[in-house]
């Protein structure tokens, strides 16, 4: 979950790399540290607890660093505390060895204290560290170049790993390896870029190399060669990034988050325009034929955080529309359990990186038993993406807040869309019954214009309950599945004790937690449950809570019941979460900002969770 970056170049690298690790700084940011080496050839390491701010005034914004070849860090900790000790770069005890490290060496226990026999002595109580040095140990051990010793490393090395690394005896290159960790290598003339992700590129150029899995490249200034694990050379050919650099950056707005909930129109409008042709939608690319939709006999959605929920909502829509079971998972259980799965399943995996440790083993765990795989994927070229059989892109460009919003609309569209096409593939819905659903899906970005422009209300609200202390989301059905992502924004970034319930099950336990000034949200877009659910509000309610209600403009009697009321334009019911979330979102957010927190990196969270 760090965040990396490296350059060869003519220009500064400290800079370069500080800049870079900004756009990386939502995949953690407890420490952080740059490795730069300078005209004496000498490699210099500056390290710093903290957000990256810290550093950057350390090095006076990197100028205090003079060389153009270097590295650096962004760190979410996983073994050892936060600290500038354990902070990385990490350097091998000669100095030989620099390096940087993103994910989990299993075995680091045993290779330390192979290490530690061949006199080996530690600083910190890294994973890194043990990596950093036994690239050392083969080195000297077989008197080889960098990607000999790098490859002799990966075989011994259990886990996963982005690497990018620097040699004293090797001035003007740059090394890299990785397996399971997301990396990326950009190059333009004269110049080569190593990152975790494209954003922190993107400035510079939009040629990027997608190095695969255990492959190792050696960066020189304007160039990239790579080779697998036996050192063989491999080819990997460049892509062009399609992401406009601007996306990356907050374009006039206070946060990411609150730009990236207003780019969810455009998210959604050019994910659905991306398979929407006329009156019916084609899959082109992504391979899924008719033949295959109709061979199809349960689902399995599998998934993490906010796309976790794209998926209780999408449970709903396909059971309903396409007559298809679904079952829901969260991959870090999914792939534990032993599941028993059919051979005409299908599993869905959502996730907005593509990079998601557990969705990735989930992934893997179907490929493995022969299932059929469908990634519904945002970043072009990340591990799910590469190794799902089917890829459906979501087009909600770079996303920055730690907090999904546009990511999370954008995979709603793309689960609508499929639903819709299995319907009708399957005949549960006739011609018309598709249109009329087609045509709608098409108002829903204009609908959710309509709710940000309404957006002050929310701020209102939000401000007057900056000071709560306990949330409580409730609905049914699909209210459910929105109450699960409203309740998950308010945790994630306002710190607020939130829970998600489904309404009918509060008198089971919940409602003993509701007393004077509780706030609870009562979510009540389905129709065929609102009497169901205002109910539950009511009971709530003379249990002294008091009652936001968030339904659709027509269902006024909610204000019999509700304290304050958010109403959401009419759609079909089944896409009711693309529109009601968007003021859960807002609530979330301008509840963060009125506790005065840091809305787009919130404490202990990364945005792409790439360790299990
Ligand atoms: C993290 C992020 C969430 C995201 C989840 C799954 O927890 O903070 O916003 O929903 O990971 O990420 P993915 O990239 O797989 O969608």
């Amino acid at each position: 979950m760090c965040g990396i970056v490296g350059y060869n170049g003519y220009d500064q690298a400290a800079p370069i790399l500080l800049d870079g690790l900004e756009k990386l700084e939502y995949r953690g940011y407890d420490s952080s540290g740059l490795a730069v080496r300078n005209g004496k050839n000498e490699i210099e390491i500056v390290k710093a607890k903290g957000r990256l701010r810290i550093l950057s005034e350390k090095t006076d914004g990197g100028n205090a660093l003079a060389g153009s070849c270097g590295i650096g860090h962004t760190r979410w900790a996983t073994h050892g505390e936060p600290s500038e000790n354990n902070a990385h770069p990490h350097i091998s005890d000669d100095k030989n060895v620099t390096g940087v490290h993103n994910g989990i060496i299993e075995n680091y226990q045993e290779l330390k204290e192979k290490l530690l026999r061949h006199n080996y002595r530690f600083y910190s109580d890294t994973d890194t560290e043990v990596a950093i040095k036994l690239i050392d140990y083969y080195m000297k051990k077989y008197s080889e170049g960098p990607v000999d010793s790098i490859a002799r490393a990966m075989t011994r090395i259990r886990g996963s790993y982005a690497l990018v690394v620097m040699f004293r005896d090797y001035p003007d290159e740059i090394f890299c390896a990785r397996k399971d960790s997301p990396l990326i290598i950009g190059t333009k003339e004269g110049e080569t870029f190593a990152a975790s992700d494209v954003p922190a590129i993107l400035k510079y150029t939009r040629t990027v190399y997608y190095i695969g899995n255990q492959q190792i490249a050696r960066l020189g200034k304007g160039t990239a060669e790579f080779f697998d694990i036996d050192r063989e050379p491999v080819e990997i050919e460049p892509k062009e990034v399609k992401w406009d650099a601007e996306a990356a950056e907050k374009g006039g707005f206070e946060h990411f988050m609150i730009k990236e909930i207003h780019e969810q129109p455009k998210a959604v409008r050019d994910t659905i325009n991306s398979i929407v042709k006329g009156n019916s939608i084609e899959f082109g690319e992504t391979g899924i034929s008719d033949e295959i939709i109709q061979g199809i006999g349960r689902i399995i959605i599998v998934a993490c955080g906010s796309a976790y929920h794209v998926g209780m909502a999408a449970q709903y829509v396909f059971e309903d529309l396409a007559k298809i079971p679904v079952r829901v998972e969260l991959a870090s259980e999914f792939r534990y359990r032993d599941p028993l799965l059919l051979k005409d399943d299908l599993v869905i995996v959502i996730s907005q990186s593509g990079e998601t440790a557990d969705s990735l083993a989930a992934l893997r765990l179907a490929k493995e038993e022969g299932i059929r795989t469908l990634g519904i994927i945002n970043v072009v070229g990340s591990s799910i993406a590469r190794e799902a059989e089917h890829v459906f892109y979501t087009l909600a460009g770079p996303e920055i807040a730690v907090a999904t919003t546009k990511a999370y609309s954008a995979q709603l569209a793309a689960v609508y869309a499929l639903a819709i096409q299995f319907a009708k593939v399957r005949g549960t819905i006739d011609q018309q019954k598709y249109e009329e659903l087609l045509a709608e899906l098409g108002t829903l970005p204009g609908k959710m214009e309509k709710i940000l422009e309404d957006k002050e209300r929310i701020q209102w609200f939000a401000a007057k309950y900056s000071n709560a202390k306990d949330m409580f989301f409730i609905g049914r059905g699909i209210d459910y599945a929105i109450s699960m992502e409203g309740s998950l924004k308010m945790k994630e970034i306002s710190y607020v004790h939130s829970e998600a319930y489904a309404a009918g099950e509060l008198k089971h336990g919940t409602i003993s937690l509701v007393e004077n000034g509780t706030l609870v949200v009562g979510v009540c877009t389905q129709n065929r449950l609102f009497e169901k659910t205002r109910s539950n509000m009511v009971e709530v309610k003379s249990r002294g809570a008091y009652l936001m209600g968030l339904t659709s403009y027509g269902n006024y009697s909610i204000e019999d019941t509700a304290d304050f009321t958010v109403y959401i334009p009419k759609t079909d019911q089944h896409f009711t979460t693309s529109l009601a979330i968007i003021p859960l979102q807002l609530l979330g957010y301008y509840l963060s900002v009125a506790r005065g927190l840091n809305v787009d990196k919130p404490r202990n969270l990364a945005k792409s969770v790439t360790v299990e």
